[in-house]
């Protein structure tokens, strides 16, 4: 039997095909590729009947859901999660093209690096609104139009920005511990109404945008130079700083998109009916080792 510490990235769905038969699902963020599309992908092959996929980013939306057509019926629905109203139009749409609404992931995201030296009101506001009230308003739409009458999944994708202190992650990590907060009291608020919130914490996963542009910060080992870099307010080399040592998790490999779906897939399915208002890390156990990531 093979090692456990040596567990390889899944080729295959152990989960049954119709995991999720007659769903419907709307993913917020997928416009990007990554683990939103991921999962949307693995919701389709697993019996969902329709994805909404919700972006600002019309032309980038519309080119994931011709992709993940392949697999089922994908729809592509333009909105910003910032403004409520389109967050309505979107929940709305959803029951009355497919009749219903099953689960909400909330994936939008922004982020970049910078020194809380030198980051503009307006650039930590963006990321506030795009990942605390976009989280909030897409599952305050969600319920309202048919959570409050037929229950549902919510999934926030979270991050462990906030655990300990993420340098150049002001923005976001305020921004993630406002989701987290989210999670908790909308489980406890909507549990009557049958609605389930739950969380994903990624580690560090390969192809993805967060991880092309934020891998840096999984080299903090090397703080010597970067250091300096801090305290000159220099967020680009400072990173860079951090390159020089990669940290792996104690399971021995970086993340890959297909460990996030699996959870996403899991956390939405009647197996996980006692789990709510919690995050499920998917780290390889990296956080221990490294808690600033
Ligand atoms: C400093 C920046 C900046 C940067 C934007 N801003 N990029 N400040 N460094 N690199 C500032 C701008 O100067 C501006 O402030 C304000 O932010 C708004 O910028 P806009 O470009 O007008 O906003 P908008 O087009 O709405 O969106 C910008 C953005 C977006 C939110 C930064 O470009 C973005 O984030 N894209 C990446 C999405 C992404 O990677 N998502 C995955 C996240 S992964 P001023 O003051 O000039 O007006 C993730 C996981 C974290 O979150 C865990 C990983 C370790």
């Amino acid at each position: 039997m093979e090692s456990p510490n040596k567990i390889a990235p899944p080729i295959k769905s152990y989960f049954s095909p119709e995991l999720l038969k007659g769903q419907v699902a709307i993913v917020t963020g997928g416009s990007r590729g990554g683990m939103l599309k991921e999962i949307a992908q693995a919701y389709l092959q697993h019996g969902c009947k329709a994805i909404i996929l919700m972006s600002r980013n019309a032309e980038k939306n519309g080119e994931v859901v011709k992709e993940l057509s392949k697999f089922g019926t994908c729809h592509s629905e333009p909105g910003d999660v910032r403004k409520s109203e389109d967050c309505l139009r979107v929940a709305r749409r959803a029951v009355e093209l497919y009749g219903r609404i099953d689960i909400l992931v909330n994936g939008a995201a922004g982020n970049f690096l910078a020194s809380a030296a030198k980051l503009s009101t307006n650039g930590f506001r963006t990321v506030l609104e795009i990942d605390t009230i976009g989280t909030f308003n897409m599952s305050q739409a969600v319920f309202n139009t048919y959570f409050n009458t037929h229950g549902g999944v919510i999934i926030n994708i979270s991050a462990a920005l906030h655990w300990a202190g993420s340098a150049l992650q002001v923005h976001s990590g305020a921004a993630k511990a406002g989701v987290d907060t989210i999670t908790k009291t909308l489980a406890v608020e909507w549990g009557p109404h049958k609605v389930r919130v739950v969380g994903i914490v990624p580690g560090a996963i390969e192809g993805t945008e967060g991880f092309e542009r934020l891998g840096d910060l999984a080299n903090m080992n090397n703080k010597e130079k970067s250091n300096q870099a801090f305290e000159k307010g220099d967020a680009k080399q400072a990173a860079s700083g951090f390159k020089d040592s990669m940290v792996i998790a104690p399971i021995n490999r970086f993340g890959v998109v297909q460990d996030i779906a699996n959870a996403a897939l899991y956390l939405a399915s009647p197996m996980a009916t006692y789990i709510s208002g919690t995050n499920l890390v998917v780290d390889g156990a990296s956080t221990l080792i490294f808690p600033n990531f």
